[in-house]
C-alpha cells in the first residue's frame, strides 16, 4: 500500500471526526483508542493479535541504526517519543513500540488516585491542528499503575525495545508545601520499572503547580528526588510561558543540582493569535481554562530549546515537544538542540503514519547533509534542505 492510501485508511477510519470541533468527544475517541490498546498490549502473544501487531511494526518501525542513541544509559531506537498525558495509566506500555515510537512518556501519574476535572475538559481545534485541555491529572494513581505495568509483562529498564519514561505530577489533595513528599513516595514505588523519571512542574490545570518551578521550590524537590538510592535519570518538563530569565534560572539550578534533562515544553495558557477562536462550548479560546497544544506552540517550542541550549552550556540532554508536527520541524527542534522530540497533538490529527514519516524524513535530511548519526545533528543549526 502506498504511504497516501495508508493515510487515506487513517482518514477514513477517523480523518472525519477529527476534522470537526463538534461531533464524538476528544475524550471519548482518546479512551476508545486507549481501551483496544490496553486489550492488545495484555494480550500481544495471542495469535490474532501478535499478527496484527506484526503488520503494525512493519509499517511503522524504522530499523535505522543512524537515528540510534544512547542517552541516560538507555538505548534510543530513534529519537521521536509519545510526550506524556495520552497514556496515563501506562495501559499501552507494552505496545508503543509498535507504533514506531523509540520511547514513550508515560503519565502524569500521582500518588494519590484523582478523577481531574469536570468534564468536558478535551477540545480539538481542528482548524488550527490544536487542542485545548483541562484533564487535572486524571489518573488511577502510583499503586494501579505499577500493577498495569506488571500485568504487560515489559521487560525490565535497560533491555526494552521502547524506553519508558515516567511523568510524575502532584496529587490535588496535597498542599503545594508537602509535593516534594507526594512526588518522592511516586517516584519510589516506581523507579525500578523506569527508565527515566519526570518531575512535571509544568501543566497549567492543577492550582499552584507550575510554582514549584521557582528556584526554592525547584531544589527542594531535586534534592528529596535525588536522595532515593535507586533514583532512575531524572528529568524536569518546563512550561512555554516562563519568561526567558526564568528559563535561564531554572536550567542553572538543574545543572547545579544534578538534573540529567530537561523536557520542553508543556501546553500553554497563552492563546497566541487565537484568543477570539470559538471553541466547542460556544465560548472564545480566551474565556476558557486550560493547556493549549499542537500547531500554535511550534514556534515558541522551538524558541525554549534554543534558548535552553544556550543557559545549560550544551551540558544537559533536552527533549523537544510542542508543535512538532512533521520531519522538518522535528529536524529544527534537533538542530537547535533537542536531543530527542516527542509529539502528541499532531499525532491524533495525523495519525500513526506520522512517525515513520518524521523517521524517514530525519534520514533523508541526515543523508542530504552527510551526517552518519542522529547525535551530529543535535545544535547543528543546520537547516532543514
Ligand atoms: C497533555 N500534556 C501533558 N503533559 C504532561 O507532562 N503531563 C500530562 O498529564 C499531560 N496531559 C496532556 C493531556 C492532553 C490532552 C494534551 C493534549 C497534552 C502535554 C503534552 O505532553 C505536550 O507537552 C504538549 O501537548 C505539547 O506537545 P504537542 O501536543 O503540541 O505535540
Amino acid at each position: 500500500m502506498s504511504k497516501n492510501k495508508k493515510n487515506d485508511f487513517y482518514n477514513i477510519l477517523l480523518g472525519q471526526l477529527l476534522s470537526q470541533d463538534e461531533g464524538i468527544d476528544a475524550e471519548i475517541l482518546t479512551n476508545s483508542a486507549l481501551n483496544a490498546i490496553k486489550i492488545a498490549s495484555l494480550n500481544r502473544n495471542f495469535p490474532i493479535i501478535s499478527n496484527i501487531l506484526l503488520k503494525a511494526s512493519s509499517d511503522f518501525q524504522r530499523s535505522n541504526s543512524s537515528l540510534n542513541q544512547i542517552i541516560f544509559g538507555s538505548n534510543f531506537k530513534n529519537p521521536v517519543g509519545l510526550a506524556a498525558g495520552f497514556d496515563k495509566n501506562g495501559v499501552g506500555a507494552g505496545l508503543w513500540n509498535y507504533f514506531g515510537f523509540g520511547f514513550a512518556e508515560l503519565g502524569t501519574i500521582t500518588w494519590h488516585a484523582q478523577k481531574g476535572n469536570p468534564k468536558p475538559r478535551l477540545f480539538r481545534i481542528a482548524k488550527e491542528k490544536a487542542a485545548l485541555n483541562r484533564m487535572g491529572f486524571n489518573n488511577e494513581g502510583a499503586e494501579k499503575f505499577l500493577s498495569t505495568i506488571e500485568k504487560q509483562k515489559i521487560p525490565m529498564p535497560g533491555n526494552r525495545p521502547c524506553v519508558l519514561g515516567v511523568n510524575l505530577g502532584k496529587s490535588k489533595i496535597t498542599p503545594l508545601d508537602e509535593a516534594h513528599k507526594d512526588y518522592f513516595l511516586s517516584l519510589r514505588l516506581l523507579a525500578p520499572l523506569s527508565d527515566y523519571a519526570v518531575i512535571n512542574v509544568s501543566s497549567p490545570n492543577t492550582p499552584g503547580l507550575r510554582s514549584l518551578q521557582g528556584t526554592k521550590q525547584i531544589i527542594k524537590l531535586i534534592r528529596t528526588l535525588k536522595d532515593l538510592s535507586n533514583c532512575p535519570p531524572l528529568l524536569v518538563k518546563i512550561a512555554p510561558d516562563l519568561s526567558n530569565e526564568e528559563i535561564d534560572e531554572i536550567a542553572r539550578v538543574a545543572n547545579e543540582n544534578g538534573i540529567d534533562g530537561i523536557i520542553a515544553i508543556n501546553t500553554s495558557l497563552n492563546r497566541f493569535n487565537l484568543k477570539n477562536l470559538i471553541i466547542k462550548t460556544g465560548n472564545t479560546l480566551e474565556q476558557e481554562n486550560g493547556g493549549l497544544s499542537g500547531l500554535p506552540l511550534e514556534k515558541r517550542g522551538l524558541e525554549v530549546i534554543k534558548r535552553l541550549r544556550n543557559s545549560t552550556n550544551n551540558a544537559l540532554p533536552l527533549i523537544g515537544v510542542g508543535g512538532i508536527s512533521s520531519a522538518k520541524t522535528a529536524w529544527e527542534r534537533i538542530a537547535a538542540g533537542a536531543s530527542l522530540v516527542q509529539v502528541y497533538t499532531s499525532w491524533i490529527f495525523e495519525g500513526p503514519y506520522l512517525v515513520p514519516e518524521i523517521l524517514d524524513g530525519l534520514t533523508l535530511q541526515m543523508e542530504k547533509h552527510g551526517f552518519q548519526n542522529i547525535k551530529e545533528v543535535i545544535g547543528s543549526e543546520e537547516p532543514w534542505k
